[in-house]
């Protein structure tokens, strides 16, 4: 019988997937405490920011502000409240964002190559190839400083430039980066073109031929499938699912694209599946409510079963 894991490790990419869409600018002091509201909520894993350029994604213009001052208000969370262990994650593209996600003080920085040459020139302005010597420029720069590099491959299961995506495009990028010695990688559907059984047999395939790295899985929830994108990744080995509160989020270099996947969905679900992921749900509904106050928008309309239940 399929043995599920006791517990799944969420990760929060709504600070910087979520709000690097959003049209309105939001204020460095808004991105700060919607930071804190995510830890506040038990959320363990949030990717902040991204040090990228100002220009391809002005709303991450305050990169360094948003890590200095969430660290700021992490360090009076864990004095005044207990909360510890918070690792707070950035995006970087190149040696540049790299240089500055070090200088700031991030835990992790995640390296973003995609599958399809036509979509790493639209987001990076490079080739796959060279995406790769960043990432490896990236490992040497963190090497001895504690810092983690994390690898992501974008448009994995589909790319709304070029279409389908075929398992080896995606197998060589990962086999790239774990001749690296990058322990996890990320696989993104960028565009939300990803169905359960595609994500269950990449999953097991990559499972199988990279024991010694971790996946994580990241879906934009365009048709949805997130859910049970979600549920066969579990299935196929995945203990880290990425997701955005609120459900807020898209790709700014893919045309119409949809937000990620829900935390609170993800979380509900997950509860109700007996597995572990020491968030309170009740506790991001505070957080929910707060951004769409500071958005002036209803996020989504919740599901019923989510907004009625006690559990
Ligand atoms: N942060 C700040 N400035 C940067 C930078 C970074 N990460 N990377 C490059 N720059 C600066 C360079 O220093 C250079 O400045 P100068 O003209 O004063 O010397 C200038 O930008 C041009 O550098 P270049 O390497 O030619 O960059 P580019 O114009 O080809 O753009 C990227 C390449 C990767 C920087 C840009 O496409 C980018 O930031 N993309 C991010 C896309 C993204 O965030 N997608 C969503 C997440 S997946
Ligand atoms: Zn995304």
């Amino acid at each position: 019988m399929l043995q599920w894991p006791a517990g799944v490790l969420v990760r929060e990419v709504g600070p910087r997937d979520g709000l690097q869409n959003e049209p309105r600018t939001i204020s460095t002091n808004q991105k700060i405490r919607l930071i804190e509201l995510l830890a506040r909520a038990g959320v363990r894993a949030i990717e902040a920011t991204s040090f990228v350029h100002p220009r391809a994604v002005p709303q991450m213009a305050d990169a360094e502000e948003v890590i200095s001052g969430a660290r700021r208000v992490l360090a009076v969370l864990e004095a005044q409240e207990g909360v510890r262990g918070v690792v707070l994650s950035a995006l970087a593209g190149n040696r540049r964002g790299v240089e500055r996600a070090l200088a700031a003080g991030v835990d992790e920085v995640v390296m973003v190559v995609s599958a399809s040459e036509e979509h790493n020139r639209a987001n990076m302005r490079m080739s796959i190839g060279q995406s790769l010597r960043q990432v490896e420029e990236a490992v040497a720069l963190a090497m001895g400083t504690g810092v983690v590099i994390r690898g992501a491959v974008a448009v994995a299961f589909g790319c709304p430039y070029r279409g389908e995506i075929r398992p080896v495009e995606v197998r060589e990028v990962v086999g790239a980066l774990a001749g690296m010695g990058i322990k996890e990688v990320t696989l993104a559907d960028t565009a939300g073109l990803a169905n359960p059984r595609q994500v269950y047999e990449l999953v097991n395939m990559l499972c199988r031929e990279y024991p010694a790295v971790n996946f994580a899985l990241h879906f934009h929830d365009a048709c949805g499938m997130a859910l049970a994108n979600i549920v066969t990744g579990i299935q196929a080995g995945v203990k880290i699912i990425e997701s955005s509160v609120g459900g807020l989020g898209g790709c700014p270099f893919i045309p119409g694209s949809a937000g990620n996947v829900a935390t609170e969905d993800v979380v509900y679900m997950l509860q109700r599946m007996g597995i572990e992921t020491a968030i309170d749900r009740h506790r991001l509904e505070d957080c929910i409510s707060w951004l769409e106050e500071i958005l002036g928008r209803k996020l989504r309309e919740r599901k019923p079963g989510c907004t009625n239940s006690t559990v």
